[in-house]
């Protein structure tokens, strides 16, 4: 088969890493890809959202299946143009995927079909979101309805905080479009965990759960990121959370979608956060999770390729996918000094092939890119993911840090307690 995954981040590394292992990928390419995509893939000058140019290249190519990485493209149409055109397209329509394009929408879902989560309120007029924030208190949560690049959410400890954030999506207009609706909504105290599930319009195949951290900072304190490492499964994910998980949430989010005329068709993520009354829906994501698919991927045992392609059929009745159940897998993000503020960019990796000298151990691009002599740059914000396998968390995360310190890249940072969760918990801890 001749495959075109789209995106450039570790998150389509690993994807690309895994397609590119199955006997059934011919050809593949991504657009754009990074220096570590180069590995596996013909990297291509074109952007994750040039919708007109992806089509017209899959057309040309006689591409038979494109796997679309980030959400953005996805929202934006990239799903039905390639279906229109006649391409098998692994990633929901538009319309199914503003269960993350818009909040509203999926919070509206949840209502409506009984699907657990925290209760709300959608506003478009400041002074009736601020009412509502005095008359239920805080802690609060206020999030922007649209995309907003992971900064859309303010999980508010007083009112003030709460209608501060009000006033910057809707006066300030800090958000654009994305902030003109917003949902307000109940804090939910418990532990986050995130699922994974393969969904082909009617059917879903639950894949696996994962812990990542957001915070910068070691003890999940500073700023927010995009992520700063995860791991998979999370122990706090028993066989009976992941049954309820599966019947309470995950099947009737199906079956809803498909009920209201949007069966949804990829990979979903459900953000969850597990309280005293059970799972709740934190958010869905309609795309695999960045850095959470590189330990997904370093579980997988099996061909993925078959499994996207009986997801875009329609068939995923059929698909078998086999894990590493007994392993653990973790990955460590390597930042740029500043991430998520300003940071140098171009300044020069080595140590790579060092830290792959165990064969537990993969590391991912983020965001690289290779000079024509072979130097290898940082280009981005997050730029490496240093994953590797183990029996435990604890083992797996011993693993990851010492391939985190065979790379050479004085520039970089990153945290130093993946995982510590999970691990405090294997050892006995509370
Ligand atoms: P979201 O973009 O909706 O995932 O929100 C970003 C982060 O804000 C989540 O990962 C949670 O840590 C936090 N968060 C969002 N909604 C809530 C809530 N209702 N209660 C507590 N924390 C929340
Ligand atoms: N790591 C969180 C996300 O991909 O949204």
């Amino acid at each position: 088969m001749r495959i075109l995954v789209v995106g450039s981040g570790g998150r389509e590394h690993a994807l690309c890493w895994a397609i590119a292992a199955s006997p059934v990928c011919e050809t593949l390419y991504c657009a754009p890809g990074n220096a570590g995509i180069a590995q596996e893939a013909q990297c291509l000058d074109i952007k994750a959202d040039d919708i007109d140019a992806l089509v017209a290249f899959a057309e040309k190519e006689g591409i038979d299946l494109v796997v679309v990485g980030p959400e953005a493209p996805l929202v934006a149409g990239l799903a039905d143009r390639l279906k229109a055109a006649g391409i098998r397209v692994f990633g929901p329509s538009a319309a199914a995927a503003a269960l993350e394009g818009s909040k509203r929408f999926a919070k509206d879902l949840c209502a409506k079909y009984d699907i657990p989560t925290a209760a709300f309120g959608t506003f478009t007029d400041a002074d009736a979101a601020k009412a509502y924030i005095r008359e239920r208190g805080a802690p609060i949560v206020v999030k922007a309805d649209g995309l907003a690049a992971g900064k859309g959410v303010t999980v508010a400890t007083t009112v003030e905080e709460a209608c501060a954030a009000v006033d910057q999506a809707m006066v300030d207009g800090a958000f654009g479009a994305a902030g003109a609706t917003l949902v307000v909504e109940e804090f939910m105290e418990g532990e986050e965990l995130s699922f994974f599930a393969l969904v082909d319009g009617a059917n879903a195949l639950p894949l696996a759960s994962a812990q990542d951290h957001k915070a910068a900072h070691d003890g999940d304190k500073g700023p927010n990121t995009g992520g700063m490492g995860a791991y998979s499964p999370a122990p706090v994910c028993t066989p009976a959370l992941e049954q309820r998980i599966i019947d309470d949430i995950l099947t009737p989010t199906v079956r809803s979608m498909a009920a209201e005329g949007t069966p949804y068709q990829g990979v979903l993520f459900i953000g969850l956060m597990v309280t005293t009354d059970g799972p709740k829906v934190v958010e869905y994501n309609v795309r695999f999770g960045d850095p959470e698919c590189q330990v997904l991927m370093m579980r997988l045992k099996s061909d993925l390729l078959p499994a996207l392609v009986a997801t875009a059929d329609g068939v995923l009745s059929a698909a078998d996918l086999r894990w590493y159940d007994d392993e653990t897998a973790l990955t460590v993000v390597l930042a740029a000094e500043g991430y998520p503020g300003t940071y140098e960019k171009n300044t020069v990796i080595s140590g790579i092939e060092r830290a792959e000298e165990d064969p537990e151990v993969t590391v991912f691009h983020a965001g690289t890119a290779r000079d024509a002599d072979g130097t290898l740059r940082a280009t981005g914000g997050r730029v490496l993911n240093v994953t590797a396998r183990g029996r435990s968390v604890t083992e797996a995360q011993a693993a990851a840090y010492r391939a985190v310190d065979a790379i050479d890249w004085p520039q970089g940072y990153c945290r130093r307690d993946i995982g510590w969760r999970a691990v405090t918990r294997e050892s006995g801890g509370a």
